[in-house]
């Protein structure tokens, strides 16, 4: 079997189509919802409607620039959680809708298990097992990978996931949603040891973000007290500081990790994966410490649909299909779901 795909990702404010043919990932089409910019957050209200107006587009488009008709497709599958519950419901229904007309089988995915999927739409591919390091608007976690449909969450954080630590510091700073990209930006020209933030101690290998980001909340309050122009003329050290302290959680929690559990194939995945100090890091230490290390194309770092039609693959050749009527859930948790 040779199975064509069709997968949607809709759990936030990417829409976002891709086909898979036999494994190989031909396209992923992405249309990103700028309507949010403006209030620091994603409104999920606004999510669900802009997923309404750009889906049916980007689904013709993935299907077109694929050469693919309904009739040809041998599954449709969509990000069935975690995510906002109304951006879910627009993808999942036109999946279900688009499955029932062709009379094909749905296949339902996690988005975070996609996450790490990721790592196999190119070459080279981790070998199992393997450790990864999820980290993204809504989630970081420290995942056992032992086969393409089973992983075990052995950290996660107990709070504030770290992308959003990035875009809080950012809304802070006065920069627009989502703001981790500009402060990875900003970061670049500036002192990453100028300004200090306190650590959380965590039992085990779990995460706490919400500490340093109150902290950086009264650090900047403090100081525009003090001087109004302090954030205009001192945003590259602060965005390189705040971001270096985010940088050196995640890797101080990975490095335990990989020591516990004795793993040394290691990677990244998530929209944070894209952060340049996390990748200049996560090189730094592999090299250190004999890791081989992966890290995703940029492109399937952020959320897409070629890492939902990557996990699709996998549960279509094991025969793992979803009941026509199955719904999305907001909190879908990740250990073991996905056989
Ligand atoms: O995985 P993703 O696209 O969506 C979720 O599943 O949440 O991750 C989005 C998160 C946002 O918080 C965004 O600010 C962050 O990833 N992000 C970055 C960078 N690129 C995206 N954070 C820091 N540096 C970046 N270069
Ligand atoms: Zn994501």
């Amino acid at each position: 079997m040779r199975p064509t795909i069709l997968a949607i990702e809709s759990s936030c404010d990417e829409t976002s189509a891709s086909v898979i043919r036999n494994g190989k990932v031909l396209n992923n089409i992405i249309a990103s919802q700028n309507v949010h910019h403006k209030y620091g957050g994603v409104v999920p209200e606004l999510a669900s409607r802009a997923h309404q107006l750009q889906v049916v587009d980007v689904v013709n488009e993935a299907m077109q620039s694929a050469s693919v008709k309904p009739g040809d497709l041998d599954a449709v599958a969509f990000t069935r959680g975690p995510g906002l519950m109304g951006a879910l419901l627009v993808g999942g229904s036109f999946a279900k809708g688009l499955a029932w007309a062709s009379d094909v089988p749905l296949i339902v995915v996690n988005h975070m298990e996609a996450h790490v999927l990721a790592h196999f739409i190119d070459d080279p591919t981790p070998p199992f097992p393997f450790l990864c390091l999820t980290v993204s608007g809504g989630h970081t976690q420290l995942v056992v990978v032992k086969s393409h449909l089973d992983m075990e969450v052995i950290g996660e954080t107990q709070d504030d996931a770290v992308g959003e630590a990035f875009d809080k510091a950012a809304k802070i700073l006065g920069l627009p949603y989502p703001g981790g990209p500009l402060i990875d930006q900003y970061a670049k020209t500036g002192n990453p040891l100028r300004y200090k933030f306190p650590d959380t101690d965590m039992p085990n290998l779990d995460f706490s973000f919400s500490g340093v980001k109150t902290a950086f909340l009264y650090f900047i309050r403090d100081q525009v007290v003090e001087d109004p122009q302090f954030v205009t003329v001192h945003l590259a050290d602060i965005c390189a500081s705040i971001q270096h302290k985010l940088v050196a959680m995640l890797m101080d929690r990975l490095v335990a990790a990989a020591r516990q559990t004795g793993i040394k194939s290691i990677a990244l995945a998530g929209g944070v994966s894209a952060n340049t100090a996390l990748r200049r890091e996560f090189q730094k230490k592999g090299a250190e410490l004999g890791w081989t290390t992966f890290v995703p194309d940029f492109q399937y770092c952020t959320d897409n649909a070629a890492m939902i039609a990557m996990a699709a693959h996998f549960k279509f050749m094991h025969g793992d299909f979803a009941p026509a009527d199955i719904a999305p859930v907001p909190n879908l948790s990740m250990a073991h779901q996905i056989r």
